[in-house]
């Protein structure tokens, strides 16, 4: 019943190349705590999207220790800015130690608080918006964070296939799978957007604002 291609995960880790020091490092934290970070599958993926698209200005919805946001970091260059977001002031003083450690904290702004409201109180438009807050969120942040994208732009989310329980009948009624079905029904159905989803790891969604 599951979404989730089996052993995928698996081989893509196998072929994937070795991180650098900072990267496997956060990695390993992250599996020992247990701390929910997008991995190196996604982070290359995040900073392909960067490339492909020349983007220089992102914000990222949820950013927890920061390894995401050194992906993105990377990717937009010196002359980029990263907008990091998260709830806790504990993981904001750990992100700072580690896009220190990556050599990006230059580039990047952190802002504790609400992720939605932190995007509100920031102005400007994005060329990438990243999204990995809480799922129930998710509607939200389709409403929030489109307009705030240049035309062109990306909103790439995480987590968007859900363990593969988004088929499931027994998570019909569970707050956060409906959320992200609520979500993913709406990049499709909206025309102003034109959206792919890549069943990547947790499932990953790909947002164009084409208007
Ligand atoms: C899945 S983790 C982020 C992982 C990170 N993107 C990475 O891959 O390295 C989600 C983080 O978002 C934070 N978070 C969730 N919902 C939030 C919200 N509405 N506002 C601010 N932070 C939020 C949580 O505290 C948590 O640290």
């Amino acid at each position: 019943m599951s979404l989730l291609i089996a052993g995928l995960d698996d081989y893509l880790l196998s072929v994937l190349p070795s991180r650098d020091r900072v990267l496997a490092r956060i990695e390993e934290d992250a599996a020992r705590r247990r701390i929910p970070i997008v991995g190196p599958a996604v982070g290359r993926l995040l900073a392909q999207y960067v490339h492909l698209t020349g983007a220089r200005r992102v914000f990222e919805l949820g950013s927890a220790i920061g390894y995401s946001t050194i992906w993105l970091a990377r990717a937009v260059g010196e002359s980029g800015q990263v907008f990091w977001t998260d709830a806790s002031e504990e993981n904001a003083a750990e992100a700072r130690r580690n896009l220190e450690e990556a050599g990006v904290a230059d580039r990047v702004a952190l802002l504790v608080g609400d992720a939605l409201a932190s995007l509100d109180a920031t102005e400007g438009e994005f060329d990438l918006v990243f999204n990995d807050v809480d799922k129930e969120g998710y509607p939200d942040v389709l409403r929030r964070a489109v307009p705030r994208l240049r035309v062109g732009g990306l909103l790439v989310t995480d987590n968007v296939l859900w363990d593969g329980a988004l088929r499931l009948p027994a998570c019909e009624d569970d707050a956060e799978t409906a959320a992200i079905r609520e979500f993913n029904r709406l990049c499709y159905e909206r025309p102003d957007l034109e959206t792919t989803i890549l069943p990547l790891r947790d499932g990953v969604s790909v947002v164009r604002r084409i208007r």
